[in-house]
Protein backbone atom coordinates (compact mmCIF):
# COMPACT_ATOMS: atom_id res chain seq x y z
CA UNK A 1 0.00 0.00 0.00
CA UNK A 2 1.53 3.09 -0.96
CA UNK A 3 0.66 6.86 0.76
CA UNK A 4 1.47 9.99 -0.76
CA UNK A 5 1.99 13.26 1.55
CA UNK A 6 1.44 16.26 0.75
CA UNK A 7 2.74 18.63 3.86
CA UNK A 8 5.17 21.40 4.49
CA UNK A 9 6.89 19.25 7.64
CA UNK A 10 7.77 15.66 5.90
CA UNK A 11 10.66 15.31 8.65
CA UNK A 12 7.37 14.55 11.17
CA UNK A 13 6.78 11.51 9.20
CA UNK A 14 10.06 10.08 10.04
CA UNK A 15 9.07 8.12 13.30
CA UNK A 16 5.68 6.41 11.89
CA UNK A 17 8.02 5.19 8.71
CA UNK A 18 10.57 3.74 10.86
CA UNK A 19 9.72 2.57 14.45
CA UNK A 20 7.14 -0.12 16.14
CA UNK A 21 4.50 -1.26 14.01
CA UNK A 22 4.13 0.36 11.44
CA UNK A 23 8.01 0.70 11.32
CA UNK A 24 8.33 -2.66 11.18
CA UNK A 25 5.69 -2.86 8.51
CA UNK A 26 7.38 -0.59 6.47
CA UNK A 27 10.78 -2.09 6.62
CA UNK A 28 8.82 -5.29 5.52
CA UNK A 29 8.07 -3.26 1.90
CA UNK A 30 4.30 -3.75 3.02
CA UNK A 31 3.34 0.24 3.09
CA UNK A 32 5.52 2.99 1.25
CA UNK A 33 5.34 6.11 2.71
CA UNK A 34 6.02 9.07 -0.05
CA UNK A 35 5.96 12.74 1.13
CA UNK A 36 5.93 15.77 -1.43
CA UNK A 37 6.21 19.56 -0.33
CA UNK A 38 4.16 22.25 -2.04
CA UNK A 39 7.57 24.46 -1.62
CA UNK A 40 9.18 22.51 -3.89
CA UNK A 41 6.16 23.49 -6.75
CA UNK A 42 6.79 27.11 -5.92
CA UNK A 43 8.68 29.36 -8.54
CA UNK A 44 9.56 32.36 -6.16
CA UNK A 45 12.70 33.03 -4.55
CA UNK A 46 11.12 32.78 -0.94
CA UNK A 47 9.42 29.36 -2.12
CA UNK A 48 5.90 30.68 -1.01
CA UNK A 49 3.45 28.62 -0.14
CA UNK A 50 0.57 30.99 1.43
CA UNK A 51 -1.03 34.17 1.35
CA UNK A 52 -3.19 36.53 2.76
CA UNK A 53 -7.02 35.77 2.46
CA UNK A 54 -8.99 37.69 0.60
CA UNK A 55 -11.78 39.46 2.92
CA UNK A 56 -9.48 40.13 5.31
CA UNK A 57 -9.18 38.23 8.82
CA UNK A 58 -6.20 36.31 10.85
CA UNK A 59 -3.23 33.71 9.20
CA UNK A 60 -2.71 32.93 6.28
CA UNK A 61 -4.17 30.61 3.58
CA UNK A 62 -2.13 28.05 1.47
CA UNK A 63 -2.53 28.75 -2.26
CA UNK A 64 -3.75 26.30 -4.87
CA UNK A 65 -0.72 25.93 -7.22
CA UNK A 66 1.54 24.72 -4.93
CA UNK A 67 -0.69 22.19 -3.78
CA UNK A 68 -1.96 21.35 -7.01
CA UNK A 69 1.47 20.47 -8.48
CA UNK A 70 2.37 18.47 -5.80
CA UNK A 71 -0.95 16.34 -6.17
CA UNK A 72 0.12 16.05 -9.46
CA UNK A 73 3.19 14.90 -9.22
CA UNK A 74 2.40 12.22 -6.49
CA UNK A 75 -0.77 11.20 -9.11
CA UNK A 76 1.89 10.81 -11.85
CA UNK A 77 4.72 8.94 -9.43
CA UNK A 78 2.01 6.42 -8.46
CA UNK A 79 1.27 5.57 -12.07
CA UNK A 80 -2.25 4.61 -13.56
CA UNK A 81 -1.99 1.38 -12.13
CA UNK A 82 -2.72 3.30 -8.68
CA UNK A 83 -4.81 5.88 -10.14
CA UNK A 84 -8.08 5.51 -7.85
CA UNK A 85 -6.54 6.18 -4.44
CA UNK A 86 -8.43 8.82 -3.12
CA UNK A 87 -7.09 12.32 -2.65
CA UNK A 88 -7.83 12.99 1.35
CA UNK A 89 -7.73 16.40 3.38
CA UNK A 90 -7.40 17.02 6.45
CA UNK A 91 -9.90 19.24 8.03
CA UNK A 92 -11.76 20.26 10.85
CA UNK A 93 -15.05 20.38 9.17
CA UNK A 94 -14.53 17.15 7.18
CA UNK A 95 -16.12 13.56 8.06
CA UNK A 96 -15.25 12.01 11.15
CA UNK A 97 -12.39 9.77 10.80
CA UNK A 98 -13.32 6.19 12.17
CA UNK A 99 -12.80 2.54 12.15
CA UNK A 100 -15.30 2.09 9.12
CA UNK A 101 -12.86 4.72 7.08
CA UNK A 102 -9.84 2.93 8.27
CA UNK A 103 -11.37 -0.86 6.82
CA UNK A 104 -12.18 1.01 3.80
CA UNK A 105 -9.30 2.29 3.19
CA UNK A 106 -7.77 -0.62 4.13
CA UNK A 107 -8.69 -2.46 1.16
CA UNK A 108 -7.92 0.16 -1.44
CA UNK A 109 -4.64 0.72 -2.83
CA UNK A 110 -3.53 3.53 0.00
CA UNK A 111 -4.29 7.55 -0.53
CA UNK A 112 -3.16 10.98 -1.41
CA UNK A 113 -2.99 12.42 2.22
CA UNK A 114 -2.96 16.57 2.08
CA UNK A 115 -2.10 17.99 4.97
CA UNK A 116 -3.16 21.41 5.88
CA UNK A 117 -1.55 24.64 7.86
CA UNK A 118 -2.08 28.19 8.54
CA UNK A 119 -6.07 29.28 8.73
CA UNK A 120 -6.69 26.62 6.04
CA UNK A 121 -6.70 25.85 2.42
CA UNK A 122 -8.21 28.05 -0.93
CA UNK A 123 -11.14 26.16 -1.05
CA UNK A 124 -10.63 26.22 -5.64
CA UNK A 125 -7.99 23.59 -4.52
CA UNK A 126 -10.69 21.34 -2.20
CA UNK A 127 -13.00 21.39 -5.06
CA UNK A 128 -10.77 20.92 -7.87
CA UNK A 129 -8.98 17.84 -6.25
CA UNK A 130 -10.03 16.70 -3.07
CA UNK A 131 -12.04 12.90 -2.85
CA UNK A 132 -12.88 12.93 0.56
CA UNK A 133 -12.21 15.79 3.55
CA UNK A 134 -12.00 13.73 7.08
CA UNK A 135 -11.42 15.45 10.70
CA UNK A 136 -9.58 13.62 13.74
CA UNK A 137 -12.54 15.05 16.06
CA UNK A 138 -13.26 18.37 17.60
CA UNK A 139 -10.56 20.09 18.35
CA UNK A 140 -8.41 22.35 16.32
CA UNK A 141 -4.69 21.15 15.24
CA UNK A 142 -1.73 23.42 13.72
CA UNK A 143 -1.70 21.22 10.91
CA UNK A 144 -3.16 18.16 8.97
CA UNK A 145 0.14 15.83 9.92
CA UNK A 146 -0.46 14.35 12.92
CA UNK A 147 -4.60 13.50 11.49
CA UNK A 148 -2.45 11.69 8.79
CA UNK A 149 -0.22 10.11 10.84
CA UNK A 150 -3.25 8.50 12.87
CA UNK A 151 -4.83 7.40 9.53
CA UNK A 152 -1.83 5.68 8.28
CA UNK A 153 -1.43 4.01 11.59
CA UNK A 154 -4.68 2.92 11.77
CA UNK A 155 -4.82 1.61 8.42
CA UNK A 156 -1.66 0.33 7.81
CA UNK A 157 -2.25 -2.08 11.24
CA UNK A 158 -5.23 -3.66 9.30
CA UNK A 159 -2.82 -4.44 6.66
CA UNK A 160 -1.84 -8.69 6.45
CA UNK A 161 1.29 -9.58 7.69
CA UNK A 162 1.43 -6.41 9.74
CA UNK A 163 0.29 -7.47 13.60
CA UNK A 164 2.05 -10.67 14.87
CA UNK A 165 -0.96 -12.34 15.84
CA UNK A 166 -3.48 -11.53 12.99
CA UNK A 167 -6.79 -11.68 15.46
CA UNK A 168 -5.64 -8.86 16.86
CA UNK A 169 -7.19 -6.24 14.86
CA UNK A 170 -10.20 -8.14 14.56
CA UNK A 171 -10.51 -7.99 18.68
CA UNK A 172 -9.95 -4.32 19.10
CA UNK A 173 -13.02 -1.85 19.43
CA UNK A 174 -14.83 -1.01 16.68
CA UNK A 175 -14.34 -3.95 14.71
CA UNK A 176 -16.50 -6.90 13.81
CA UNK A 177 -15.66 -9.84 16.01
CA UNK A 178 -16.75 -7.69 18.86
CA UNK A 179 -19.90 -6.46 17.20
CA UNK A 180 -18.55 -2.94 17.02
CA UNK A 181 -18.35 -2.84 20.74
CA UNK A 182 -15.76 -1.25 23.16
CA UNK A 183 -12.77 -3.83 23.95
CA UNK A 184 -13.04 -5.54 27.52
CA UNK A 185 -10.12 -5.13 30.17
CA UNK A 186 -7.12 -6.75 29.93
CA UNK A 187 -4.97 -7.80 32.55
CA UNK A 188 -1.65 -9.29 32.42
CA UNK A 189 0.93 -10.92 35.58
CA UNK A 190 1.47 -10.35 38.39
CA UNK A 191 -1.36 -12.28 39.30
CA UNK A 192 -1.99 -10.16 42.52
CA UNK A 193 -1.55 -6.20 42.67
CA UNK A 194 -0.99 -4.90 45.77
CA UNK A 195 -4.01 -6.97 46.97
CA UNK A 196 -5.90 -6.88 43.82
CA UNK A 197 -6.61 -9.87 42.05
CA UNK A 198 -6.98 -10.29 38.11
CA UNK A 199 -10.63 -11.14 37.82
CA UNK A 200 -11.34 -14.97 38.39
CA UNK A 201 -13.41 -15.66 35.20
CA UNK A 202 -10.05 -14.74 33.72
CA UNK A 203 -7.96 -17.15 35.82
CA UNK A 204 -10.66 -20.21 35.30
CA UNK A 205 -8.85 -21.74 31.98
CA UNK A 206 -12.14 -21.90 30.61
CA UNK A 207 -12.46 -20.87 27.34
CA UNK A 208 -16.27 -20.49 27.07
CA UNK A 209 -16.33 -18.73 30.37
CA UNK A 210 -13.43 -16.40 29.31
CA UNK A 211 -15.67 -15.24 26.54
CA UNK A 212 -18.43 -14.54 28.36
CA UNK A 213 -17.09 -12.83 30.78
CA UNK A 214 -15.29 -10.71 28.11
CA UNK A 215 -18.21 -10.19 25.86
CA UNK A 216 -19.90 -8.96 29.34
CA UNK A 217 -17.72 -6.61 30.22
CA UNK A 218 -17.50 -5.01 26.15
CA UNK A 219 -21.24 -4.49 27.17
CA UNK A 220 -21.04 -3.01 29.98
CA UNK A 221 -18.34 -0.81 29.28
CA UNK A 222 -19.85 0.15 25.59
CA UNK A 223 -22.94 1.10 27.28
CA UNK A 224 -21.94 3.01 30.50
CA UNK A 225 -20.02 5.10 27.51
CA UNK A 226 -20.92 4.63 24.40
CA UNK A 227 -24.44 3.99 23.96
CA UNK A 228 -24.85 4.82 20.41
CA UNK A 229 -22.55 2.13 19.34
CA UNK A 230 -25.15 -0.62 21.68
CA UNK A 231 -27.91 1.11 19.38
CA UNK A 232 -25.80 0.36 16.31
CA UNK A 233 -25.28 -3.13 16.97
CA UNK A 234 -28.66 -3.49 17.96
CA UNK A 235 -29.85 -2.31 14.51
CA UNK A 236 -27.30 -4.43 12.79
CA UNK A 237 -28.90 -7.43 14.42
CA UNK A 238 -25.08 -8.28 15.85
CA UNK A 239 -26.51 -8.62 19.50
CA UNK A 240 -27.77 -11.96 20.84
CA UNK A 241 -31.21 -12.47 23.40
CA UNK A 242 -28.26 -13.46 26.06
CA UNK A 243 -26.31 -10.02 25.66
CA UNK A 244 -30.56 -8.09 25.46
CA UNK A 245 -30.47 -9.81 28.89
CA UNK A 246 -27.79 -8.90 30.50
CA UNK A 247 -27.98 -5.15 29.07
CA UNK A 248 -31.43 -5.14 30.77
CA UNK A 249 -29.69 -6.46 33.79
CA UNK A 250 -27.46 -3.51 34.19
CA UNK A 251 -28.12 -0.41 36.41
CA UNK A 252 -30.04 1.76 34.88
CA UNK A 253 -31.79 -0.84 33.01
CA UNK A 254 -32.02 -1.95 29.34
CA UNK A 255 -29.58 0.61 26.63
C1 LIG B 1 -5.17 25.71 12.35
S1 LIG B 1 -5.95 24.50 11.37
C2 LIG B 1 -7.13 25.42 10.49
C3 LIG B 1 -8.48 25.38 11.12
C4 LIG B 1 -9.59 26.05 10.30
N1 LIG B 1 -9.40 27.47 10.24
C5 LIG B 1 -10.94 25.76 10.95
O1 LIG B 1 -11.30 26.46 11.87
O2 LIG B 1 -11.60 24.77 10.57
C6 LIG B 1 -4.72 24.11 10.17
C7 LIG B 1 -4.84 22.75 9.52
O3 LIG B 1 -4.74 21.75 10.51
C8 LIG B 1 -5.46 20.61 10.11
N2 LIG B 1 -6.39 20.25 11.20
C9 LIG B 1 -6.58 20.95 12.34
N3 LIG B 1 -7.46 20.35 13.15
C10 LIG B 1 -7.84 19.22 12.52
C11 LIG B 1 -8.74 18.17 12.84
N4 LIG B 1 -9.45 18.16 13.97
N5 LIG B 1 -8.89 17.16 11.96
C12 LIG B 1 -8.21 17.15 10.81
N6 LIG B 1 -7.34 18.13 10.43
C13 LIG B 1 -7.15 19.15 11.28
C14 LIG B 1 -6.16 20.95 8.81
O4 LIG B 1 -5.42 20.39 7.74
C15 LIG B 1 -6.13 22.46 8.80
O5 LIG B 1 -6.13 22.97 7.49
Amino acid sequence: MRFDLITLFPAMFDPIRDLGVTGRAHRQGIWQLHPWNPRDFTQDAHRTVDDRPYGGGPGMVMMVEPLRQAVAAARQARGSAQGSAPVVLFTPTGRRFDQDVAQSLSEGEGAILVCGRYEGIDQRFIDREVDIELSLGDFVLSGGEIPAMALMDAVVRLLPGVLNDADSARFDSFNGALSGLLDSPHYTRPEIHEGESVPAELLSGHHAQIALWRRRQSLALTAERRPDLIERARSQGWLTSDDERWLAGLPGGRC
